[in-house]
């Protein structure tokens, strides 16, 4: 009886104390600093704290330390007029903070700009005390650095001569939701949509505070609420309304709303016979359409634009150009200052030109013919968010028109919610690629003015899906501060804000990281392969896929034959490779100089050709696909070392979803390998792992209808 006593007593003890970690707080859990010398080193660093709370924007950046500070330290930190003792933390604006403006910051003020900050640790005049100081030119420079110094201490990095400026590479750094009116969301795997528009004006979800403060905390500022393929409702009255309601909320996070304009919404809600953007009736709805939208958020950014593209209406209906729609709207935004930012995902199955060639062959005779307040959004590569793609040759092609870099978040075709894939290494590999134009030394990150990100969020409780996908979430956001920082470096600043400051969780955590998105590379589409999943869905292996609109097929892609695979971009065949600036355009042209991880996308090789690591095609095909599932064991290994040292919630939801990411893994090797066996006619080799069923079988394989997204079952065979 006693000992039962006692045994429950510690399980309500432990079961109190215990954090539920469902994965709401992400990256900003602010838990107790666990290495006692550093929580002995920030409490007597940070003991009080200095700050003018008057707006908006500076009261969530108290809020933000309060909770942070009360977290990370265990303990209160009292808040004072100015400073009083050692220890204290000043943070704030030379207008705002008398303190601040007595610091010769003026010098590194500078370099902080409008959006960036300075932290050091200096004497402050009245006493000689020794504080930390965050100052920046504005309050949301401010509130970015508070978030930074929490990231400090999150990461249990020691804050001893502390001297640091830092400032934005880009002042465009959007999440763009594909959120639909009704509440769903294209291609969302995180539940629905996050804006609940029959509740809004009136009622505001306590979340949309925790999303601008997500976003803040890794200086995303603007979000655009709507999906690309838009709703032109969102543009009437009922509706804009809503918007600035979150508008308002978002506000003191410096995040700026942005909407998606549908190109035929004069016709659709403004009465008008045409959307001709020539027409001076619709020129006219437009600019009107903008004084009332400005009335109702005086600070709206802008428009996303998807015109003329799969099926979207655009300024082509009307026999006019990309620049002549863009222009219509970038002029009626002008005024206000607000931006467009227009799509250059274009292509056309009437155009018989290689699909991944049309964006250029469109935008490129237009560089020149924008308006300034007119960016072109380009995706990372010049198909659809593959595994790999190279960069898409516009970044070097238009060379006047200020671009937008759009990165998919979301997953699509990177097993979506359930594949532990961080994509940060993809990103690098593409902002550091150097596009040749004019000249050596014009990597991507120089050629772009912002970067887009496919949101990976919705009303899920842990907002993204699963736990790693939050990271690149994170990934997103820190890069688009700053293009250069490196996946490694990201990936463990994650790590220690969300799982553990404990080295040995985060070594083989950022390994896993690291090596993920190579291996669902490798297990989906090796050596340059690209967009062989299947129909629809885009979850899975398929291909197999044809029929229907040819340019968004398999066979489109892999052209598989009985002598060998791949796409002929080179001068034999498609000359895509002529999109590139030289020396690019040869490197890619050529079987000697092409990197293997693009070998497929340029050329089309025999089964039996050898490559340079000695082995044939097919047998480094083979290789690949086997790479990708040993990662993916490995990864579980891996995992699984960890039990003793992360919470019991989220070990098991992530060895649960890595069960997932094994069994799938296998599926895509083993029906690749087996569709293009029906090509080559080559043995599988001695040892090589047999394939769970045969092709049919795999063909054969239909998803259920599920109300969040189709899944295929390649174990109990669905
Ligand atoms: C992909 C995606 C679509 C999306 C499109 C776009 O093709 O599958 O859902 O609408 O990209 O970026 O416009």
């Amino acid at each position: 009886m006693k000992t039962l006593a006692v045994v429950l007593a510690a399980l309500l003890v432990s079961g109190g104390g215990r954090r539920r970690e469902d994965g709401y707080e992400l990256w900003l859990r602010y838990a107790r600093v666990a290495d006692t010398a550093r929580l002995a080193e920030y409490r007597a660093a940070i003991r009080e704290l200095v700050l003018t709370p008057g707006e908006p924007t500076m009261q969530a950046a108290r809020d933000e330390l309060v909770l942070g500070l009360n977290g990370l330290l265990g303990r209160r930190v009292p808040v004072a007029d100015a400073p009083t003792r050692d220890g204290t933390l000043v943070v704030g604006t030379p207008a705002n903070s008398p303190a601040i403006a007595a610091l010769p910051l003026a010098a590194a003020l500078r370099e902080a700009g409008p959006d960036g900050f300075v932290i050091r640790a200096l004497p402050v005049r009245g006493g000689g005390h020794h504080a930390i100081v965050v100052a920046a030119n504005r309050d949301i420079g401010a509130l970015y650095g508070v978030f930074h110094l929490l990231r400090l201490l999150q990461t249990e990095e020691s804050l001893a001569g502390l001297d640091v400026v830092s400032a934005p590479r880009y002042s465009l750094r959007l999440l763009n939701h594909w959120d639909n009116l009704d509440g769903t969301v294209e291609r969302g795997y995180a539940g629905a949509s996050l804006w609940e528009w029959a509740r809004l004006p009136d009622s505001g979800h306590t979340r949309y505070r925790d999303y601008a403060r997500a976003n803040a905390s890794i200086g995303i500022n603007g979000t655009v609420l709507t999906n690309v393929n838009a709703n032109a409702l969102i543009l009437t009255p009922a509706y804009l309304v809503k918007v600035a309601a979150l508008a308002r909320v978002f506000r003191p996070y410096g995040i700026k709303v942005y909407l998606t304009a549908r190109f035929s919404a004069p016709l659709e809600i403004g009465g008008l016979p045409t959307a001709d953007p020539l027409d001076a009736r619709v020129r006219a709805w437009w600019a009107a359409k903008a004084d009332e939208i400005y009335r109702a958020i005086p600070d709206f950014g802008g428009f996303v634009v998807k015109a003329n593209s799969e099926g979207q209406p655009g300024p082509q209906d009307y026999h006019r150009s990309h620049a002549d729609g863009a222009n219509m709207l970038a002029d009626a935004l002008a005024p206000h200052g607000g931006i467009v930012m227009w799509r250059a995902f274009v292509y056309s199955s009437e155009v018989p030109t290689d699909r991944i060639m049309q964006a250029v062959d469109e935008f490129e005779p237009l560089d020149q013919a924008f308006r300034t307040n007119v960016l072109i959004q380009v995706k990372n590569g010049p198909l659809d968010f593959q595994p790999r793609e190279p960069f898409s040759p516009l970044f070097g092609a238009m060379r006047r028109t200020p671009l937008m870099m759009e990165l998919q978040i979301t997953k699509e075709y990177l097993g979506q919610d359930t594949h532990l894939v961080f994509l940060a290494p993809m990103w690098e590999e593409v902002l550091r690629a150097d596009t040749y134009a004019p000249g050596p030394g014009s990597d991507v990150a120089a050629r772009i003015r912002g970067l887009a990100g496919v949101a990976n969020v919705g009303n899920d409780r842990d907002w993204c899906g699963s736990d790693f996908n939050q990271a690149n979430w994170y990934a997103f956001g820190r890069l688009a501060w700053d293009p250069m920082l490196s996946s490694a470096a990201i990936a463990a600043e994650w790590t220690r804000m969300t799982l553990s400051n404990d080295p040995r969780v985060v070594r083989p955590v950022v390994a896993m990281m690291l090596a993920s998105r190579e291996a669902a590379v490798n297990y989906m589409t090796p050596l340059g392969l690209a967009h062989q999943m299947a129909r629809g869905h885009h979850y899975g292996p398929g291909p197999w896929v044809t029929g229907g609109r040819a340019d968004q097929t398999s066979v489109y892609f892999n052209r598989a034959d009985s002598i060998g695979i791949g796409f002929d971009r080179t001068p034999t065949g498609s000359n895509a490779v002529r999109q590139y600036f030289p020396p690019l355009r040869e490197r890619f042209a050529s079987r000697d100089s092409v990197p293997d991880n693009l070998l497929l996308w340029f050329h089309h090789v025999g089964w039996s050709e050898r490559l340079r690591s000695g082995r044939t095609l097919w047998e480094e095909l083979l290789e690949h696909y086997q790479a990708g599932v040993d990662t993916v064991r490995w990864m579980q290994r891996t995992w699984d070392g960890l039990e003793a040292r992360v919470d019991a919630d989220r070990f098991r939801r992530v060895q649960g979803f890595l069960r997932i990411q094994e069994a799938e893994a296998r599926w895509w090797r083993d029906a690749s390998a087996l569709y293009w066996q029906s090509f080559s006619h080559l043995p599988l080799p001695p040892g090589y792992e047999a394939p769970g069923h045969s092709l049919d079988w795999y063909r054969q394989l239909h998803c259920p209808p599920d109300p969040r997204k189709p899944r295929c079952d390649p174990v109990t065979g669905f």
